[in-house]
């Protein structure tokens, strides 16, 4: 709160004025406009001059120039850095991880060894610059087996595991703490549902809670099986399935997906999506088992250095399994997992 100057002006004229007292240097960005009854007082910086005073009253001819007690804007920090620079250390401001994960409300971060002690005021902060931000958990280790979930730590604000994420006009139900999720894939995702056709049959192997299979149902008429192993990921994918309303294209699997493709799925798809970048490799035969007998597309998902490395095991795996490669239609890195490790991405044309 502050005594100040401010220009009084009828409501309708408002951003006129304030768009003038801008351009003659004359805006106080400081305080707030202030409203009293028709008409805003804006906040200005000194007392205008003849000249400015003519050209303002020439935007409303009733303005007055009044003192009055204006409210402080708020400023928030721009990012974590700014946020803390008056608590930490300037070796542990260094020391701050420059980007980190926002699914739904909550934030997941890679906390360095020497911030660790400092989780919570870094939670705090956080929230302070995020202000969607409701719970902020670190990264406890690397995400790990048969589910890929990572372990989490809480640091700060709610604790609560549950979220719904939104992403290209498709809405995710996601327990961060029960299946795998990344945000970071979401281009990745829409880049693969943009190239599905109407009337396509798609065979998601290793689904999770349904980014891939329902970013396809929600853009094509393309019917899309998705299979999960984990049943918490099976039951979100039917919520989610629900939730964005795609029931009619999307039927959710529950199981092994070499079981489910061995028994039930053999021959039917025109695409088939393989991302489980640790394990891709030993379930392309159940992808080429998937796909129509006159072939389709694969999109192939590893962790690798050299991608020239990573076409030439997949298509021995393909040769293997009785199919052939016929073209690769993309090729690119995705993401950065480790330092020089990328999940890369292949989309490859099978016969
Ligand atoms: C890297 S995650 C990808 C999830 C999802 N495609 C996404 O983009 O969020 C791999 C998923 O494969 C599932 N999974 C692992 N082994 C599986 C199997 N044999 N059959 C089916 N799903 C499996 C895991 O539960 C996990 O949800």
């Amino acid at each position: 709160m502050g005594e100040g100057l401010g220009v009084k002006v009828n409501k309708d004229r408002g951003e006129e004025l304030r768009k003038l007292l801008l351009k003659l240097g004359l805006l106080n960005k400081e305080l707030r406009i202030e409203k009293e009854g028709y008409y805003l007082i804006i906040p200005i910086l000194r007392e205008p001059s003849p000249a400015e005073l003519a050209s303002l009253h020439k935007v409303d001819p009733n303005m007055e120039v009044v003192r009055t007690v204006f409210k402080e804007v708020e400023r928030r920090p721009r990012d974590l850095a700014e946020a803390l620079g008056d608590v930490l250390e300037p070796n542990l401001l260094a020391a701050l991880p420059r980007s980190f994960d926002i699914v739904g409300d909550i934030a997941i971060i890679e906390l360095p060894p020497e911030l660790v002690e400092y989780g919570e005021i870094v939670a705090k902060a956080l929230m302070t610059v995020h202000r969607n931000v409701r719970a902020v958990y670190s990264k406890g280790g690397a995400v790990e087996g048969e589910f890929r979930v990572r372990p989490l730590r809480h640091l700060g604000g709610e604790r609560r595991t549950l979220t719904v994420h939104r992403e290209h006009g498709c809405v995710f139900k996601v327990d961060i703490s029960k299946v795998y999720f990344s945000p970071r894939l979401a281009n990745e995702r829409l880049r693969v549902a943009n190239l599905v056709r109407h009337e396509e049959v798609v065979v998601d192997m290793f689904s999770g809670v349904g980014p891939f299979a329902i970013h396809i149902a929600r853009r094509r008429k393309a019917k899309v099986y998705a299979i999960d192993i984990n049943p918490t990921a099976y039951s979100l994918l039917v919520e989610n399935v629900r939730l964005n309303k795609v029931e009619e294209l999307v039927e959710p699997i529950h199981g092994d997906a070499a079981q489910v493709v061995t028994t039930k799925l053999r021959g039917i798809a025109d695409r088939v999506i393989m991302n489980h970048p640790s394990q891709a490799e030993r379930f392309i035969p159940y992808a080429c088992k998937a796909l129509k007998d006159e072939g389709g597309v694969i999109h192939y998902y590893v962790f690798a250095r050299d991608l020239e490395e990573v076409k030439e095991r997949f298509s021995r795996g393909v040769e293997a399994a009785g199919r052939r490669v016929l073209d690769i239609t993309y090729e690119g890195y995705v993401r950065e997992v480790a330092p020089r490790l990328w999940q890369v991405a292949l989309d490859a044309l099978i016969i």
